[in-house]
């Protein structure tokens, strides 16, 4: 499997423990908004999709008790090894090394996925792929960034490695989907061309006070560790200080990590 793992891809497998660590002030926040929306009762068979380190489905392993079913999917052995040793008590919780678009299991109650259709090589086609997991009239949540979010770290993240290495900036990313469907409204109108109705989706407004150890964690735990592949320590220490340094020279204090959490039953 490893060979077909892109750059971002890597950064995940490299940051599982760090993720883990950021968790508690991004990824879970996150991951319990989510499951709100998906309402789980008891006894419920939900799909978790680009689970990492279990935001979302260990919530939702608790939601639906012992007698439900939370299979949770991440391409990422190493998120899965940590999720399998925080959910050892929760034998409903069964987390498998696979990719998302490819499952074939269906009829599940709940599909959800937090902070991950937007890693499908085809967003479209991965998200329909995973509707079509659920039973007819069963529910589908899926959780993306709103524009703007997070961008402020990549930038100083991406001008201090520059600075650091003598090198140029990273260009900037060609712009896609998401970006073009990263406020609600339109958001909306993408979801409800997925075989879904009575779609809603929910501004979950989030503020990460950066400290130097969160602002760090940002980096370290989350896709921007992909910036730091292949610099020897020396080097991605200087480049955290030049990072802090650049994010106090800004008056960078706040980071915007909003999402939008789209919902909809499917038909
Ligand atoms: C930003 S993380 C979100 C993890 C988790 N849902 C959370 O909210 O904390 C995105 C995750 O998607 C996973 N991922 C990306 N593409 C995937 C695919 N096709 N199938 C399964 N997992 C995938 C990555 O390995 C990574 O762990």
């Amino acid at each position: 499997m490893s060979s077909r793992k892109v750059g971002t891809q890597r950064a995940f497998d490299a940051a599982a423990a760090d993720f883990a660590a950021l968790g508690r002030y991004l990824w879970e926040p996150i991951g319990a908004a989510t499951v709100a929306a998906a309402g789980l009762t008891e006894g419920d068979r939900v799909l978790d999709a680009c689970c990492g380190t279990g935001a979302s489905a260990i919530p939702a392993a608790h939601a639906v008790g012992a007698e439900g079913v939370v299979d949770a999917l991440d391409l990422s052995g190493p998120m899965i090894g940590e999720l399998r040793r925080l959910s050892a008590g929760l034998p409903q919780l069964r987390a498998h090394e696979a990719d998302a678009t490819a499952w074939d299991t269906g009829g599940y109650d709940v599909v959800q996925s937090a902070l991950g259709i937007f890693f499908f090589p085809d967003m479209t086609d991965g998200t329909e792929r995973l509707i079509a997991r659920a039973r007819s009239g069963g529910r589908a949540v899926f959780t993306i960034w709103r524009g703007g979010a997070m961008v402020a770290a990549g930038r100083h993240l991406g001008r201090a490695v520059a600075a650091v290495t003598e090198s140029a900036p990273p260009p900037e990313r060609e712009p896609s989907l998401i970006d073009r469907i990263d406020q609600a409204g339109p958001y909306a109108e993408w979801l409800s061309g997925r075989n879904l109705s009575d779609v809603d989706v929910v501004v979950n407004e989030l503020r990460l006070t950066m400290t130097p150890e969160i602002a760090w964690l940002v980096v370290i735990g989350s896709g921007f560790r992909g910036l730091l592949d292949d610099l020897e320590p020396d080097v991605v220490e200087r480049v955290r200080e030049r990072y802090l340094e650049s994010l106090r020279a800004d008056g960078l204090t706040e980071l915007d990590a909003t999402t939008l959490i789209g919902s909809g039953t499917v038909r």
